[in-house]
């Protein structure tokens, strides 16, 4: 195919060279409209960009194929059999891939480290989830992707059970063996969903851990605003076999999708794919070198612990994508949540990530020699101030083991059950009507329908004390917790 064609770029260009004049949506017609203020700021050429599909990039018929021709350029340079473009974010892609696979009532095998969008979908689709608990690496506090082994217990303790969905890489970079985990679904005639939403640059260097589509999952989803190089909410559905078939995919997006995508992230997911088929080896070769001297560099400096390859060595994970240097903070006697609010107070750097052991900074193509000074610069600072910074108190981890919490009730259920709120000391044994997620990286340590126990409201309100936000929690402070009412 020829990847230097980007079609919906060209038929934006044409719009705008052909001068089209519109009655109808958006109603700030390509900018005529705008508040000379608001296009101060954001600039009037994303107005000017900002058209929508029908009567717009194409026709009423979609007679010139723009979408079709881009999704068919994407899929080919991925090496997908099918791709279908989202302008909802990757929240929206994991509720429509999981629908896809199980309808409500049906059973569907779920990595149980997943963002609080899978926990959503299930609570939206009423799937009914059979969590597949992830490996917790207990001196890191962190939790890795779950072995095919454990899948494969999994399915034949739920024969029924019509797919399963597996997040990798992890927020923090380590990987699942999505080849054999593939190939224990295969065994089962179910499909593997891949949530791939920090993966959306891997299909494009050989030196990055293995692709979704690659390793043989049969429907992947990324998200290319966070690792590649697309606007916010760019999202991608890559398919292939036909465990999952298209049409069922496409009418299931329906359901959920808008009726006015936006231009601007069909472009810039067209212009991306266009940019990593041309340049993309050469672009991750050097974003992989700075990232190599990043880690490197930052190990010299005492105090500064960045995650390696001995993740894998020491068989936590089957890979590790060497982009997300996530560096442990705990020996400066400072959270990473106080290391990341430090550097954007005192150095203007935006950390991708934090929680209370570590912070995580991504590396992409987008990053230079400047951005690296800059990051290893405000290291070196943090370092040096880190005494200065106020001692929190320590969070109490509870044994890994008790984070696998009883399933009491459909989470469904129990999240449209009639509630209650109770105080926080008397919610042990009842079970969760909300869900209740750290963030970042948003990954629900309770979902609604789980019992709650002791030991993890002690680690959640030790965590609060320490820090840890909570924004999905109807009381964030976690005096209370919303719970399912007493008959
Ligand atoms: C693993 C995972 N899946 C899905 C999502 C949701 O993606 P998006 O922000 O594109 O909606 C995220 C967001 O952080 C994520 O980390």
């Amino acid at each position: 195919m020829d990847h230097s064609r980007a079609p919906v770029l060209e038929a934006l260009q044409e719009f705008r060279r052909r001068g089209d004049v519109v009655f109808g949506p958006p109603g700030h017609k390509q900018g005529r409209g705008v508040d000379p203020r608001v296009a101060d700021v954001v600039g009037r050429d994303v107005f000017r960009s900002d058209v929508l599909s029908l009567n717009g990039l194409d026709d009423r018929r979609q007679s010139q194929g723009v979408l079709a021709q881009a999704q068919e350029l994407m899929a080919d340079a991925v090496g997908a059999e099918r791709a279908f473009f989202s302008t909802c974010g990757s929240s929206l892609s994991v509720k429509t891939a999981m629908l896809s696979v199980a309808g409500p009532g049906e059973r569907l095998l779920l990595s149980r480290n997943a963002h609080k969008s899978v926990i959503a979908a299930v609570v939206v689709n009423g799937v009914e989830p059979i969590w597949v608990h992830p490996k917790f690496d207990g001196e890191r506090h962190l939790a890795h992707p779950p072995e095919p082994e454990d899948v494969r217990r999994r399915l034949r303790e739920h024969p029924d059970a019509k797919g399963m969905l597996l997040i990798t890489p992890t927020d923090w970079g380590t990987c699942a063996d999505i080849r054999d985990v593939a190939a224990v679904c295969h065994d089962f005639d179910v499909p593997l969903i891949v949530d791939e939403a920090w993966g959306a640059h891997l299909p494009f260097h050989q030196g990055l851990p293995a692709w979704g589509m690659d390793a043989d999952a049969d429907l992947v989803v990324t998200s290319v605003h966070k690792m590649g190089g697309a606007i916010e909410q760019s999202s991608v559905f890559h398919l292939q076999y036909d465990r999952v078939s298209a049409e069922v995919l496409k009418q299931r997006e329906d359901l959920l999708g808008t009726t006015s995508a936006s231009s601007l992230v069909y472009a810039t997911l067209d212009g991306w794919r266009r940019q990593m088929v041309e340049q993309g080896h050469e672009l991750l070769d050097t974003a992989l070198h700075r990232a190599r001297r990043i880690r490197a560099r930052a190990s010299e400096v005492p105090g500064l612990r960045p995650m390696g390859q001995e993740v894998v060595e020491e068989g936590h994970a089957a890979d590790f994508d060497p982009l997300k240097i996530a560096i442990d903070v705990r020996d400066l006697g400072v959270s990473g949540m106080q290391a990341s609010e430090w550097l954007r107070a005192n150095r203007h750097v935006d950390i991708g990530g934090s929680d209370s052991c570590r912070i995580s900074a991504s590396i992409t193509h987008a990053d230079d020699d400047e951005t690296e000074s800059v990051l290893l610069d405000a290291l070196r600072a943090l370092v040096e101030h880190a005494d200065d910074l106020e001692q929190q108190p320590p969070v109490r981890f509870p044994e890994p083991s008790a984070l696998e919490l009883e399933q009491g009730m459909r989470p469904r259920d129990a999240f449209f059950a009639p509630t209650e709120h109770v105080p926080a000391e008397q919610a042990a044994g009842r079970i969760a009507a909300e869900m209740i997620s750290p963030y970042p990286p948003g990954v629900p340590v309770i979902a609604p329908g789980e019992v709650i126990t002791a030991a993890v409201v002690d680690y959640l309100r030790s965590g609060v004390d320490h820090g840890f936000l909570i924004p999905d929690a109807a009381d964030p402070s976690l005096k209370t917790l919303r719970v399912v009412r007493h008959r």
